[in-house]
């Protein structure tokens, strides 16, 4: 049977990293809510310009939304044999539609929650620096680059995501604990697996692919 394979996690729990990893080892696609929705936040149209305000403000995109998003983007071709997504579901309702749609597509559901201490998450995400022009990730606490606000590539300018500015996480953090009731209702379904991602890159990724080679 094909799969979802699902990565739960706080903001800065690592799983875009995870998801980009899988999706090259499993060959699914990965979707992630998140990239979807900041490029769709980019246009000069009433839409973005709403999106702009939410994501920036660190608060989430309306279920209404997500849902269409997700439809539309999982009923393409390269999906047929399954999916990875990322940063979706985030609350009750989204929970809901993702097993209407798996059941409808005929996939099976792997939940997977990457658990990591909050104070690491902080720094995680208000020290991230991202190059314009690569798209190479630094951390002013953990990878510096050698250049102040400039790429070790390629020398251009690095920029910090909108919602990576202090003000802004402390609200996605809260709005993450807001999802307490959907992860209590994956807990108790009995079907959610919990791993911890507060090891290095390729250590949680074993661990990941150790869950999935298992169902
Ligand atoms: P989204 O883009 O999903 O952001 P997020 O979940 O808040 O946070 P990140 O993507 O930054 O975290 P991540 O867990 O993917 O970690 P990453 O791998 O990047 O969403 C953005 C916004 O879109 C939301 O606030 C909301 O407005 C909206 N949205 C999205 N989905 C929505 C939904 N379903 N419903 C409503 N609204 C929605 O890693 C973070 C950093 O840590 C990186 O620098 C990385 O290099 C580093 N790192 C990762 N793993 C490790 C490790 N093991 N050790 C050390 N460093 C690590």
């Amino acid at each position: 049977m094909s799969k979802v394979i699902v990565i739960i996690g706080a903001p800065g729990a690592g799983k875009g990293t995870q998801a980009r990893l899988l999706s090259e080892k499993y060959g699914y696609p990965q979707i992630s809510t998140g990239d979807i929705l900041r490029a769709m936040s980019k246009a000069d149209t009433p839409q973005g310009q709403k999106l702009r305000e939410i994501m920036s403000a660190g608060k989430l995109v309306g279920d209404d939304i997500l849902a269409d998003l997700i439809f539309m983007r999982t009923s393409r071709d390269d999906c047929r044999d399954g999916y990875i997504l990322d940063g979706f579901p985030r609350t009750l309702n989204q929970a809901h539609t993702l097993e209407e749609l798996a059941e409808r597509q005929g996939k099976a559901v792997l939940l997977v929650r990457v658990v990591v201490n909050e104070d690491v998450l902080f720094k995680r995400l208000t020290g991230r620096w991202t190059c314009t022009k690569c798209g190479e990730i630094y951390n002013i606490y953990f990878r510096p680059s050698k250049g102040e606000g400039v790429c070790d590539l390629d020398g251009e300018p690095l920029r910090q995501r909108e919602d990576d500015k202090p003000e802004s996480v402390t609200h996605r953090f809260e709005e993450y604990w807001a999802t307490a009731t959907m992860i209590d209702y994956y807990k108790q379904s009995g079907r959610l697996i919990e791993v911890d991602g507060d090891s290095p890159v390729n250590v949680v990724f074993e661990i990941l692919c150790d869950v999935i080679d298992r169902q």
